[in-house]
Order: C-alpha cells, then structure tokens, then sequence
C-alpha cells in the first residue's frame, strides 16, 4: 500500500485502544489479518486494499458502546435502530467512524462495509463480502463453525489460479452464502430474532449462486 494509505491506517491504529478494550483488540487485529489475506490472494488493488484494512480496523468502534448511547447516535444520524440488539454497532459504527476521522479514511466503501459487516445486506460489493467473512473466520474465532468456514475457504482457494477472478469471486460468493446460511439456521434454532438486513443478503446470495 502507498504511504497515503499506510498514513491514514496509522491514524486509524493510533486512537483504536481508546475506544477497544485488549480482548476486542485481539479480535479488531485478526479480522484485519484475515483482510490482509484475501488482499494477498485475491490480488485486491491498493484501493480495495485499504478499503478492507481500515474497514477491519473500524468495523467494531462501537461495540463498547452502552446501549443508551447506541440509540442516541442512531437518533442523531437517522438510523433506524434494529430490532435485534447485538447487530446494531454495525449501524452505528460507520458514521460513528466517519465523524471521528472525516470522509478522506472513512470513504463511502469504507463506510458500507463497516455498516453491513454483521447481517450483510443485498447488493453487497467484494469488498463488503471481505469483511463480513473475515469477521466470521479470523483465527481468533474458537467456534468451532468459524474454524471450519476458515479451512474451507482457505482450502479452497489454495486449490485456485488467482488469476482466475471468476473463481476467486465464485468462492467469495460461496464463502458469504454459507455463512449467512448458517447464522440464519443458528438464529431460528436459537429462537432468535434475525435483522432484516440478513434476510435481503441471503436472498441476494441465492440468486447470484
Ligand atoms: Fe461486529
Ligand atoms: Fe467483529
């Protein structure tokens, strides 16, 4: 990545622990990794490049965040708060960020990424699919589930020609799809509810496949 992109990183990395504690830390640094990896193999541009980095990086600011506070700046940015609880630092993490560090490091794709990185949503792009998987696979995940979408997804694309970019993104779409899938079937097994947002990009994922 050029030094613009590794600056704006590096302002991003500097204020994180103010905001994380050292357990979502360890987390925020192996979603980024995991980032980083599919930047390798799918051979991302600097741009997409930087856009997954600092996407990881940002994706949880505000999972700390009281729920009380969650609301306010749900109201204050006009979004409408999600029926299930646990997603909705990903509706306020993107313009939390976004005030935090201006436009220039929260770019649009940034901000999509960030704001879909739990439930997806329809029409998501390559790079919004990176996140979301790579907050479900990263090495720190214990679950067994997330170890088992990492092997695959790393088996797999061990077994393609990353020149191949209608492989590559036949198996990002894959990846994605099982994932949704499985959290879906986990949710209703749980008896939990499931964000509207996750519904669209399972539907969406059905008619790509
Ligand atoms: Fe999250
Ligand atoms: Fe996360």
């Amino acid at each position: 990545m050029n030094a613009v992109y590794e600056e704006r990183l590096a302002k991003i990395r500097a204020v994180l622990p103010q905001y994380e504690d050292e357990r979502r830390l360890m987390h925020t640094m192996g979603v980024y990794r995991e980032c980083m990896w599919f930047a390798k193999n799918f051979r991302l541009s600097e741009e997409d490049t930087y856009t997954v980095a600092a996407a990881a990086l940002l994706h949880d600011i505000t999972k700390n965040l009281s729920d009380e506070k969650a609301f306010a700046i749900c109201k204050e940015y006009g979004v409408t708060p999600p029926e299930a609880h646990t997603v909705i630092h990903q509706y306020t993490g993107a313009p939390f960020a976004r005030e935090l560090f201006g436009k220039e490091i929260v770019t649009d794709a940034v901000f999509s990424a960030i704001s879909c990185h739990t439930t997806g949503k329809a029409d998501m792009t390559e790079t919004d699919k990176m996140l979301f998987v790579s907050d479900f696979t990263e090495a720190g995940r214990k679950y067994r589930s997330c170890h088992d979408m990492r092997e695959y997804l790393h088996g797999e694309c061990d077994k393609i020609n990353k020149n191949d970019k209608t492989a590559l993104s036949h198996l990002l779409n894959d990846i994605t799809k099982r994932i949704i899938g499985f959290t879906v079937t986990y949710l209703v097994e749980k008896n939990k509810k499931i964000d509207a947002g996750m519904i669209l990009a399972w539907n969406a994922m059905v008619s790509e496949a």
